[in-house]
């Protein structure tokens, strides 16, 4: 663990805003919930657990006998499909809206429960057919289409985790997460909508399928009707074999620690680690916080997470926390800027949006397009607004509050992690003051505190380490097929306290604020990206010998990759070309989202005397700093001549 430099002071914030009187007293979550968790936490989770239809009801809260490895609500059974559809339907609020579709071309689809009912039906049987079992993984690469929603559920009702991919990601990117997780059978689209223009996705899965001779069928939505590719051995259209199926399918009820998907995501090797989580405690998290922290009064709101399905924020408040809560929600497929820079206005007026969750990334770029925009648009239909992914810095927050909620909607700042599965840190809306830029308080039932290197709790007012001190029920389960690196990553620097690898301040006042990753994980827009997963997309690269990568503070996107690169010397003197091929290179490897913003050549790296590379000091140059401490160098002159070579470039 090291010293990071982003654990500073930060100055006492004075504003505070109370949540409005109304708004407190209509709240789902109200003060009483910290006592009720404080007093018996896991009765308290066993009362959050009534959220959810249990098909056999659990014997046992928790088990934590076998630490670090976790089992919720064990002994119970349920199928997280039921949950988010069927129950609905029996409610008898089949008519009751489930999505509202918007494309970024402008077509639009209203799926209430009854259809979402009726397509998740169609596609479990298709995928049954097509020879998928319980236990299965299935790949899901797609745009953000209602069909994604029906695959992850269809996927969910027959107990075959899906592992969904980022539709940005490439077609390594995809083989080695296929491959990881042993996936036989992926599901896909010929394309979407992104910036106006269709995207390839089909063409993407096919480069990707060279080197995975075990996935035996690719099943394709048309989206864009683009041309595509056709291997008729593998590949399959979806309106070709789900649209002929039964509308009914019993689901069945899977163990509460069923596995219920693995979403991949950087850590501090190269390797993108398989995040695991199981049914039953997942679907409690999800629909608790949506229900504590956003709220939610599904009769009456309409609620939009504004973030891909292809990231856990997705996973958690676009499918299974607001279906779960019988919810409507807009599901929106393109970028906040097609097109037009007022879109996500449009829509909010539109659909008259009561929730609004979105990254602080998006939020700094509305700054930057001004207040008029959002201006032209009635957004008085909005109550209140939710920020995740990175930390939201004050001016943002209060732009949020100003000018999207116009003064009078309470701003949640949610701090979680994919490992998570759903929101622990974060004010309740109807209960917190909130302060611009702090998550404040762990939610009921989550033990959270800011230690030391050490271990001990920090004094308010200093900084040090996240932690979450007793297990909870939307935790990782394990990584796929990784224990050890499970236990080494979040169980080993303290002992039976899970470490976030986040730096945190606890204030005078007791509440935390999230400062930003203290190890070599960056984030991009919101986008949690390993430095050594770029490195070493750099070096694969015929022409690099070395590669270092520091993540860059950047107004718009919070953090930047910047790339410092030694060519081998048969490559030297390539100019301009280099960079750019290597940019296109780093692009292919991972995705567009691992593009660096800079990459500077230079003729050494700072190491330390055993060979470490000290990104602290490339950091300090990518930060136009000055250069901090060099004693530690094996060859304290490398930082000037990488100095000169910036200040020539
Ligand atoms: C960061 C996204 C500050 C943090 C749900 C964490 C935040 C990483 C916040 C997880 C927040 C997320 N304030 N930082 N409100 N929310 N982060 O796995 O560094 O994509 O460790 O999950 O994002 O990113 P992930």
């Amino acid at each position: 663990m090291t010293n990071n430099p982003t654990i500073q002071e930060l100055s006492h914030e004075d504003r505070a805003f109370p949540p409005p009187a109304d708004f407190a007293a209509n709240a789902n979550a109200k003060a009483d919930e910290y006592d009720k968790a404080a007093a018996d936490r896991l009765g308290y989770w066993a009362e959050q657990a009534q959220r959810i239809t249990w098909d056999t009801p659990f014997d046992t809260v928790l088990d934590w006998s076998e630490k670090p490895f976790a089992k919720w609500f064990v002994g119970g059974k349920l199928n997280a499909a039921y949950n988010c559809v069927d129950r609905h339907v029996e409610n008898g609020l089949g008519d009751r809206v489930a999505y509202y579709f918007e494309g970024e071309s402008g077509d639009t689809r209203t799926i209430t429960y009854s259809d979402l009912l009726r397509e998740v039906s169609k596609a479990a049987n298709a995928l049954t057919e097509l020879g998928v079992k319980t236990g299965d993984r299935v790949a899901i690469y797609m745009p953000m289409i209602p069909e994604t929603v029906f695959a992850m559920l269809a996927c969910a009702r027959l107990g075959a985790p899906h592992t969904v991919i980022f539709g940005g990601f490439s077609a390594s990117a995809i083989a080695d997460r296929v491959k990881d997780c042993g996936v036989e059978f992926v599901i896909t689209a010929d394309g979407g909508y992104r910036k106006g223009k269709p995207s390839g996705l089909k063409s993407v899965v096919d480069e990707a399928m060279e080197d995975c001779p075990e996935v035996r069928n690719v099943l394709v939505v048309r989206r864009t009707g683009q041309d595509v590719a056709w291997n008729d051995d593998r590949d399959l259209w979806w309106h070709d074999v789900v649209d002929r199926q039964s509308e009914t399918h019993t689901p069945e009820a899977f163990d509460s620690e069923h596995p219920l998907y693995i979403m991949y995501s950087s850590g501090t090797t190269g390797k993108p680690k398989g995040i695991m989580h199981t049914t039953g405690g997942y679907l409690v998290g999800t629909s608790f916080t949506h229900w504590a922290v956003f709220d939610i009064k599904p009769e009456t709101d309409v609620y939009w997470t504004a973030a891909d399905i292809g990231w856990v924020t997705g996973h958690s408040y676009i499918v299974y926390g607001p279906l779960a809560n019988g919810a409507t929600s807009v599901l929106y497929e393109g970028t906040p800027d097609t097109p037009h820079r007022g879109r996500w206005w449009e829509i909010v007026e539109k659909y008259k949006v009561s929730i609004l969750y979105c990254a602080p990334t998006a939020i700094r770029s509305f700054m930057k397009w001004g207040r008029d925009i959002p201006a032209e648009f009635d957004l008085t239909s909005l109550r209140l607004l939710g920020s995740v992914g990175e930390p939201i810095n004050p001016e943002a927050w209060m732009w949020y509050r100003e000018h999207i909620g116009g003064d009078r909607c309470p701003v949640v700042d949610t701090w979680w992690q994919t490992e998570n599965g759903s929101i622990l840190i974060s004010p309740l809306p109807g209960v917190t003051e909130t302060k611009p830029g702090a998550a404040m308080r762990p939610l009921p039932g989550v033990v959270a505190d800011v230690f030391d290197d050490e271990g001990n709790s920090v004094e308010p007012g200093n900084g040090g380490y996240l932690v979450i001190k007793e297990p909870w029920p939307s935790m990782l389960r394990t990584l796929w097929g990784d224990e050890e690196r499970f236990k080494k990553t979040y169980w080993s620097q303290y002992p039976e306290v899970y470490f976030a690898g986040d730096g945190a301040k606890i204030d005078r006042d007791g509440d935390f604020w999230v400062l930003g990753r203290v190890d070599d994980v960056l984030n991009v827009s919101g986008h949690r990206m390993s430095t050594a997963e770029i490195e070493s997309a750099l070096v694969a690269h015929p022409k690099v010998a070395e590669a270092a990568v520091v993540g860059a503070s950047d107004e718009m996107t919070g953090q930047a990759i910047e790339a410092f690169v030694i060519l081998r010397e048969s490559a030297e003197d390539g100019g301009d070309d280099v960079v750019a091929e290597l940019r296109n290179h780093v692009r292919s490897a991972i995705g567009a989202i691992a593009t660096p913003r800079s990459i500077m050549i230079v003729p050494d790296l700072p190491k330390t005397r055993s060979g470490k590379i000290m990104r602290r000091l490339l950091k300090d140059v990518a930060e136009k700093r000055e250069v901090g401490d060099v004693t530690t160098l094996a060859d304290s002159s490398v930082m000037d001549l990488i100095q000169k070579g910036v200040a020539e470039s």
